[in-house]
């Protein structure tokens, strides 16, 4: 299939846009590099041998778009473009309601226009909420998320619900993505995120590095096993191919599905920062702070349906996880 990745140049993006390729799709990157950089596609050319196109481009830009999908002869869309900070949503709320949700609707109308039908959604496992209980199911029913991203993506969903529901034809597969860290095995591509990272990983990996000093755990005090929070940590390269897999499935089947991207495992911020000391070789050094606001205790997902409907499963553990992370973090610190 000829594919359009909105946000493509991004981390997720990135890493599905070589899955695409080795799997014999063409991928379309469209991104305004807003949190990205053009340098990107020359490592995409490095890993797979093929340079996909790349279009500088706002999705809340429609006749980009238009000319885009009719240029490229898209067949479907995979939509990562959105901004994604939980902090900067609480205190830009209308910037990330403008770009994520008023940019969704552009790029539906666009897709409409050209008779583009199939569209693979960047969800989040924020749309639950604070967990009744564990693991998270889809068919629970979803939360309330605790800021306005959150609820950016809980309102697409529903968006890309209505759609379906007034447009049979169309195919909208939600994917709600747990914790996407990892790196491609090369180095060449992985999470660079400006300034001081508000995720853990990035943290922990330039603690390693040296250029921090500490890792902040936020809170020990939760009802986990050893206190700290517990997430279910995905490999972004097992992320990726859940993806090429979730393009078949919309080639086959019109209608509204939400589908768990996750291992099923959850690891507190301790054993994370245990596996990653052992894939760098060193002691990281770690200060217990307050809990960070609006942070749940603990989430992991139940998987079965990725695999019921997609034939997909996690390959990967924390401990690859951490490895391709430290790599890639060497590779970048180095180049430098
Ligand atoms: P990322 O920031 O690396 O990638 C997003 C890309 O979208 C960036 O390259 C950015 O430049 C681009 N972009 C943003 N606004 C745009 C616009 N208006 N027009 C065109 N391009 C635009 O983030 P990521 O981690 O790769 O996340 C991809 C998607 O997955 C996002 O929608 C994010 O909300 C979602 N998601 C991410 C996580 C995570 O932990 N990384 C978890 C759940 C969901
Ligand atoms: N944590 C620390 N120190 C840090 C950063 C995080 O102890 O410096 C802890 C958090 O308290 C939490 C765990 O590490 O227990 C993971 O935190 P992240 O910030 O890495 O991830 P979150 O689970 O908070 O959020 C991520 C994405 C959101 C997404 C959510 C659900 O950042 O965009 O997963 O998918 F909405």
């Amino acid at each position: 299939m000829k594919v359009l990745l909105t946000g493509g140049t991004g981390f997720i993006g990135s890493h599905t846009a070589v899955c695409l390729i080795e799997s014999g799709h063409t991928a379309v990157l469209y991104d305004n590099l807003s949190n990205s950089k053009p340098e990107v596609v020359d490592a995409i050319e490095t890993i797979t041998g093929a340079r996909p196109a790349f279009v500088e481009g706002d999705i809340r830009d429609g006749a980009k778009l238009v000319e885009t999908l009719k240029a490229y002869e898209i067949d479907a869309v995979i939509h990562f473009a959105g901004l994604k900070a939980v902090g900067e949503s609480v205190e830009k709320p209308l910037l990330y309601y403008d770009n994520n949700i008023a940019g969704t609707v552009t790029l539906l109308q666009a897709m409409k226009e050209c008779g583009v039908n199939k569209l693979i959604f960047s969800s989040s496992s924020t749309v639950y909420g604070t967990p009744v209980s564990l693991p998270l199911t889809e068919d629970m029913p979803t939360g309330t998320p605790t800021n306005p991203y959150g609820r950016t993506k809980l309102m697409i969903e529903e968006i890309l619900r209505d759609l379906c529901e007034a447009q049979p034809e169309f195919a909208a597969v939600c994917l709600r993505y747990f914790n996407p860290i990892g790196a491609h095995d090369s180095g060449l591509i992985g999470e660079d995120p400006n300034g001081i990272p508000n995720n853990l990983l990035p943290y922990v990996a330039r603690v390693a590095s040296g250029k921090l000093e500490y890792v902040r755990v936020f809170g020990d005090d939760y009802p986990t096993p050893d206190g700290t929070g517990v997430r279910d940590y995905i490999h972004v390269v097992d992320l990726a191919r859940g993806h090429v897999d979730a393009l078949t499935y919309a080639e086959n089947h019109a209608g509204w599905e939400a589908i768990n991207l996750g291992t099923g495992r959850g690891s507190s911020v301790l054993e994370v920062i245990a596996a990653f000391e052992k894939a760098c070789g060193k002691k990281l050094p770690y200060k217990v702070l307050q809990r960070r606001a609006g942070d749940i205790a603990a989430n992991w997902c139940c998987p079965d349906k990725a695999e019921k409907l997609l034939g997909w499963k996690a390959q990967y553990g924390i401990a690859e996880m951490c490895s391709s992370s430290w790599k890639f973090e060497r590779m970048h610190t180095q180049a430098k």
